[in-house]
């Protein structure tokens, strides 16, 4: 499959108004991806973990526009202008033109509100971007429906093809968006071991796995609610020339081969061992890059050590990863919620910024509203 199949038949679009409302979640990734070629794709193939609790929703209004021009849109959250969040939207919507080629028949208005605190450090853009391209998928949909033009096979677009093209194109916004449409665990980049998987979009992981890993639990624990000292854009970029960069992508790809049968056999030390080791590498790639950047903060060691102690004493099976920053998620599985919750505010929540945390399991993806 290549990029031409997300380009639809010439339709002649009758649509005057209308709006579609979409939640979508954020995601953690257990094999990271970091470092990609152009038009965003992944130097190597990532696996992630759906979130459940932290969303974002978006509601998108579309209403015609007299003439065809450049782009036009406006955008809220939580019912604020925001203009800052506009270039970002539209570098989205220049990547995307092409494969939605009404956007520059309507004007949008985009409503949108996360269920994290924007400045919780918590990247909202893998939910943002996933929740808008299928605010986009619903119109492009409603318009082919609508097409008297076209054949009845061509008005068709099955519910695969659908969540492919959204993935496309949350991709083309942020790259591990498009990890966030479906869950319980999502994989993008093509893998050798994974049928079905693409460099294009992500799937729902289709191989076995364990009963260990049904439910299992995420408390992230907010050390640093600051703006991101590195942006995902600059991080990525800082792979090019990076002096160990092709064995960083090398190694992601035998991760993820390690972890199909961690996942099938329900090996959760192995689980342990491959997911704390995927958050310190990515943590390496930047602090051996030029310029280098150290993105943990003083609290997100006391955390980790504090994680590993407790592990040692009690037998648990908890484990930490981390995203590009101080923030640390705690990952366990659901029979020792009670247990590890108790150590989380015995012993975390001091290290957390205000003693915040946000407790989230892993869910199953992005819902019309
Ligand atoms: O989607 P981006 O471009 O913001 O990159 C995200 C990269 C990490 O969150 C650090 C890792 C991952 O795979 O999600």
């Amino acid at each position: 499959m290549t990029e031409k199949h997300f380009i639809p038949t010439p339709y002649t679009n009758s649509l005057e108004n209308g709006s579609f409302s979409w939640s979508s979640p954020s995601n953690i990734a257990l094999v990271k991806y970091w470092g990609k070629k152009e038009h965003q794709i992944p130097e190597n193939p990532s696996i992630s973990f759906t979130l459940d609790n932290c969303k974002t929703t978006t509601n998108l209004t579309f209403l015609r526009k007299a003439s065809h021009g450049g782009f036009s849109f406006e955008v809220f959250l939580d019912g604020e202008q925001k203009d800052d969040f506009k270039p970002k939207i539209e570098t989205f919507f220049k990547r995307v033109e092409d494969y939605l080629p009404f956007l520059k028949d309507y004007h949008f208005k985009i409503e949108t509100s996360n269920t994290f605190p924007h400045s919780s450090g918590i990247a909202s853009s893998a939910s943002g971007m996933s929740a808008l391209a299928l605010c986009l998928m619903s119109i492009e949909k409603l318009i082919i429906e609508s097409d008297v033009t076209l054949s009845a096979a061509e008005r068709s677009i099955d519910e695969t093809y659908f969540t492919k093209k959204a993935s496309f194109l949350a991709r083309l916004g942020s790259g591990s968006a498009c990890r966030s449409l479906e869950g319980d665990l999502v994989v993008w980049g093509k893998h050798d071991g994974i049928e079905g998987s693409s460099d294009l979009f992500g799937v729902k992981y289709p191989n076995d796995v364990h009963q260990n890993f049904k439910n299992y639990q995420d408390t992230i624990l907010l050390v640093d609610k600051g703006e991101k000292q590195v942006s995902s854009t600059v991080g990525h970029n800082l792979m090019y020339g990076h002096p160990f960069a092709q064995e960083r992508f090398k190694q992601a790809d035998k991760n993820l081969s390690d972890m199909i049968s961690i996942l099938k056999e329900g090996d959760l030390d192995a689980f342990i061992a491959l997911v704390e080791s995927e958050a310190l590498t990515l943590h390496a790639m930047m602090m051996t890059s030029m310029p280098y950047f150290i993105l943990m903060k003083p609290n997100t060691l006391e955390i980790i050590n504090k994680i590993w102690d407790y592990r040692k004493s009690s037998g648990s099976k908890i484990c930490f990863t981390l995203d590009a920053g101080a923030n640390v998620h705690v990952l366990y599985p659901e029979g020792e919620a009670s247990q590890v919750l108790e150590f989380i505010q015995n012993e975390l929540v001091a290290f957390c910024q205000k003693g915040q945390y946000i407790n989230d399991k892993i869910g199953f993806g992005a819902k019309l509203l």
